[in-house]
């Protein structure tokens, strides 16, 4: 026997029984973008590499050592799976010069790829819904956006999920930061790690994300970012918390919060959970304003966050199991020649009517195919031999009766093709017996 191919490390299938979870996260998610607004946008899985190199950053864990890269043999492009979501829509964005008119709110879900060490919560590939709003520069655009997910996690029903939020300043307040940062790490230059080394004057905030528990004691003492924001910077932090405030939605600043990308500036935020350990983000983002003009568009102010799938689902189904399994409504027997020729009708028949049908395959005696009936959760058997056939007839049985095995063995009765819709109806509407 030749030897089975199994899935990539990191890459999971999901399968019946958990895809319903998926399904009903799916389903909430966009009747939740809709009552906000926002517009559907379907983005390549695949980029020319250097859209995530220059968007991201070149001493970010992502471009360092997480992207799946690849030469296309067939033409010799440097081409890269998409770590991420928002350099792609930012791509999007100018090439079809989406946000000339007016402002913009999109959002996105699909997998994304990045080679990091899989465990529980993280794998190589994961799915995100991302959202962008594009062309607003004021602090209430980062709020709606912050709100949209306090919503979500009330629809779906999740009580774990804290904010966390900072502001990042704008790009020169950051460099002044940079700066002071870079001469404290200095001073334990011998304690830094390996990474922290190489990134102390590449990219110093980067230490600042270190998950190395050895580090954190120092990380714990450098000097918090929000010394060096002008006023302006405050000014647009405290209007994004006003409202907050306003609404009532408890938050937490976490002064060590710089993310992981390099695009962000101003405010930044993460919605975190105790529930999954380690991997305890569930949804993250901020602003990005620099990032349009700096991917050669013309400059516009932009703001979003992604939210990691796998996660969210592990907590609805902590939290409520998965969902029961919907048999359909109507499962088809038929037995004979005659019967078979007329069973693909009837079943095209009561789906006109929108009724759900699961078509009997495979033959079988009747009562293999009853047992199949039963077992798949229908709520009626249409059954048809070659005397119902020939008479125009089927018989429906009510699979779901309460009652005796007496009493149900009743509930079956004989129509004519053209009422068997009609009396399905009647009994699921009118809660009338067969
Ligand atoms: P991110 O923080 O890299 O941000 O990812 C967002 C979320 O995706 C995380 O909070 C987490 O829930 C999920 N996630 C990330 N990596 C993995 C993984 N390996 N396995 C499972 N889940 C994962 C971004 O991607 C930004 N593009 C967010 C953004 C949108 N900022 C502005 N707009």
């Amino acid at each position: 026997m030749s030897q089975s191919i199994q899935s990539v490390r990191g890459m999971n299938d999901i399968l019946p029984g958990e895809s319903e979870s998926w399904e009903q996260f799916e389903e909430t998610v966009r009747a939740w973008l809709r009552s906000y607004g926002y517009q559907p946008i379907r983005l390549p899985l695949v980029e020319p590499t250097p859209l995530f190199t220059r968007a991201i950053g070149e001493v970010t864990d992502i471009v360092e050592k997480e992207m799946y890269s690849f030469e296309d043999s067939l033409n010799g492009e440097q081409l890269t799976l998409r770590p991420e979501g928002t350099a792609g829509c930012v791509r999007a964005v100018i090439q079809h010069n989406l946000a000339a008119q007016r402002p913009q709110r999109l959002y996105y879900m699909g997998p994304m790829f990045r080679h990091e060490r899989p465990q529980k919560g993280r794998y190589r590939q994961f799915n995100q819904v991302g959202v962008e709003a594009f062309g607003f520069a004021g602090p209430d655009i980062d709020a709606e956006l912050i709100l949209m997910g306090a919503r979500l996690w009330d629809d779906l029903g999740l009580d774990s999920v804290k904010l966390q939020i900072n502001s990042l300043g704008q790009l020169d307040e950051r460099v002044k930061y940079r700066a002071e940062l870079v001469t404290y790490f200095e001073k334990y230059a011998d304690q830094l790690d390996e990474d922290a080394r190489r990134r102390l004057h590449a990219n110093p905030l980067r230490i600042l994300d270190s998950k190395n528990p050895a580090m954190q004691d120092i990380i714990k003492g450098a000097p918090s970012l929000s010394r060096c924001l002008g006023a302006e910077s405050m000014a647009h932090f405290e209007g994004v918390q006003q409202v907050l405030r306003d609404v009532g939605l408890p938050y937490e600043i976490n002064p060590r919060l710089v993310r992981g990308l390099d695009y962000y500036n101003l405010t930044v935020f993460e919605w975190v959970t105790d529930r999954l350990g380690a991997q305890g983000a569930v949804c993250a983002g901020g602003r990005y304003d620099g990032l349009v003009g700096q991917l050669g568009g013309k400059p516009m102010p932009a703001c979003g966050f992604a939210m990691g799938v796998e996660r969210l689902v592990a907590l609805m189904r902590e939290s409520w199991g998965d969902p029961e399994p919907q048999g359909v409504d109507v499962y088809l027997v038929h037995q004979g020649d005659a019967a078979a020729r007329l069973a693909p009708r009837v079943a095209e028949r009561l789906r006109d009517e929108g009724l759900d049908v699961l078509f009997h395959c495979g033959g079988g005696s009747f009562k293999s195919q009853m047992k199949k009936a039963d077992a798949s959760g229908a709520t009626f058997a249409v059954i048809i031999g070659d005397d119902e056939a020939e008479a125009g007839e089927v018989t429906l049985k009510a699979l779901r009766a309460e009652g005796n095995q007496d009493k149900q063995d009743k509930k079956q009765k004989r129509v004519s093709v053209d009422q068997i819709a009609d009396e399905i109806m009647n009994v699921f509407f009118d809660g009338d017996d067969i």
